[in-house]
């Protein structure tokens, strides 16, 4: 059975990477099909960390092939500065990476127009992209004329047409910022040396995942972003600019979804968002203070100061259902010890109303008051326990009541980034959780 996807129920930065990590060993290829250098996965292991971006997590294991798909939108000079990082360190690429002749290319006037429009945004409440040009490449790949993908750099076209996409674009720019224009012949002949660079690397990756499903090989899909950020099922417009929910792996790698047998649904056991937009459970006060200090909630890629807040059950259930989530990894369990209390959301009220469907539209997430239940916390570090039965009795509670209000087992707990600290429960822990009807609403 080949595919295994593993999906950020939130609004991103739920450990996808370190679970991914874990899995490789149990998989032939490592797939990134979304988002771009947006992303930022971290992988602790043997006192060592390892910051990916553009390149999978799996990297980091001997025999694996990582592949990195046309869904994704790439930023040469980030990918290669990331893969120079990467063998400064002793992993190697070459002959085990491959990237889409798909893939758009990020430009640097894409990253001009993410901040310049962001900035003209924050009259009402900016997005807070991370500024790294991906909703303009991914507008310009829709919109087609103004595109160019990786394969079109070994064309001999290619510099006629840069040059008419220049021209176009510093005439746009020039009705927003003043400065000089962009420089076509500088810009060409900084593509010219990264396609040399990536041209090893470079391949029709749809043709060769469709080999590798049908040959048979284990294929883990590694996806960026959170499910709450996805473009057409998230808190639009406080979204990425792809469809980082479960609905987005097979459009975003070319393999059909009949391939994937297995969903992993990755929770952090409290809420963070990074950037603008609706987090209904944010505690912006000694709480949410205890919660950044003790998770390190600060960006992986522009360092910002997370928000956070308590787990939100009705947002939860709605991205697993909507990424066909069959199991939950919950991550960061040990950062809520030492609370006397916990809290979850279970339930919204909006206009007086108790609603337990994620609302739609962003102004009735903003609307939304979170009617909590409130369980026991537990003293003590749990960063040591590797067995789920030796977690404190309000630890295992916890896991057992998200599991059911999410109405999935939980699989896998996290209590520390290290690989070690991680234990596996594939009956899903000593307690049942039954799998609710895709109708139930979130108990309370
Ligand atoms: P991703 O984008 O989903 O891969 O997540 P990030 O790497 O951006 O953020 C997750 C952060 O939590 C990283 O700094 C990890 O090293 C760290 N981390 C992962 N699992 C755990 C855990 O169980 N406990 C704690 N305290 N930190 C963790
Ligand atoms: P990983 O893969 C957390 C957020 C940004 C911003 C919004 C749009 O590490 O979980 P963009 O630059 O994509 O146009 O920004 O999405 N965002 C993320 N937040 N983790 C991420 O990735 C994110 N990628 C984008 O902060 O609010
Ligand atoms: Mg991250």
């Amino acid at each position: 059975m080949p595919g295994t996807c593993v999906i950020g129920l939130q609004w991103g930065d739920e450990a996808k990477g370190k679970l991914v990590d874990l899995l490789t060993g149990d998989h032939d290829i490592v797939v990134r099909y979304a988002g771009g250098a947006n992303a930022g996965h971290t992988v602790v292991s043997g006192g060592q960390t390892w910051k990916l971006s553009l390149i999978p997590s799996g990297i980091l294991r001997d025999g694996v092939t990582c592949v990195v798909t046309g869904g994704v939108v790439l930023d040469p000079a980030s990918a290669i500065a990331e893969i120079e990082g990467l063998e400064a360190r002793g992993v190697r690429v070459d002959g085990t990476l491959l990237v889409s002749d798909r893939a758009h290319l990020v430009f640097p006037w894409h990253i001009e127009e993410d901040r310049i429009l962001n900035a003209a945004l924050s009259g009402g409440e900016a997005i807070g992209t991370t500024g790294r040009g991906i909703g303009p490449c991914y507008r310009d790949k829709v919109g087609r004329s103004l595109a160019i993908r990786l394969g079109d750099l070994y064309r001999d076209s290619f510099p006629a047409k840069l040059r008419e996409i220049v021209a176009a674009k510093n005439r746009a720019l020039a009705a927003w910022r003043e400065g000089p224009p962009l420089d076509a012949a500088a810009i060409a002949a900084d593509y010219a040396r990264f396609a040399a660079r990536l041209k090893p690397l470079v391949a029709d990756t749809t043709a060769f995942l469709l080999d590798a499903v049908e040959s048979g090989r284990r294929l883990l899909f590694e996806g960026a972003q959170g499910a709450l950020l996805d473009v057409d099922h998230g808190t639009y417009p406080y979204v990425t600019s792809s469809n980082s929910s479960g609905v987005g792996v097979a459009a975003g790698a070319g393999v059909p979804g009949r391939w994937i047998d297995r969903v992993i649904g990755v929770i952090k056991a409290y809420s963070t968002r990074v950037g603008g937009g609706p987090l209904p459970t944010e505690q912006d006060n000694a709480v949410g203070q205890y919660l950044r200090d003790r998770g390190n909630e600060y960006g992986t890629v522009t360092r910002r100061p997370r928000r956070c807040g308590w787990f939100d059950a009705v947002a939860v259930r709605y991205t697993a259902r909507l990424s066909g989530v069959d199991e939950l990894a919950v991550m960061l369990l040990d950062v809520l010890g030492g609370l006397d209390e916990i809290r979850v959301c279970t339930a919204y009220e909006i206009d007086g109303r108790r609603v337990t469907q994620f609302p739609s539209h962003v102004d009735d997430v903003r609307k939304a008051v979170p009617i909590y239940e409130t369980l026991p916390g537990w003293k003590g570090e749990i960063g040591a326990v590797r067995d789920h039965a030796a977690l404190p009795r309000e630890a295992r509670d916890y896991l057992a009541r998200l599991a059911e209000l999410l109405g999935r087992p939980v699989t896998i707990a996290s209590v520390g980034p290290d690989r070690d600290q991680t234990m596996f429960m594939p009956s899903g822990g000593p307690r049942p959780c039954p799998r609710a009807p895709s109708t139930t609403p979130a108990s309370t």
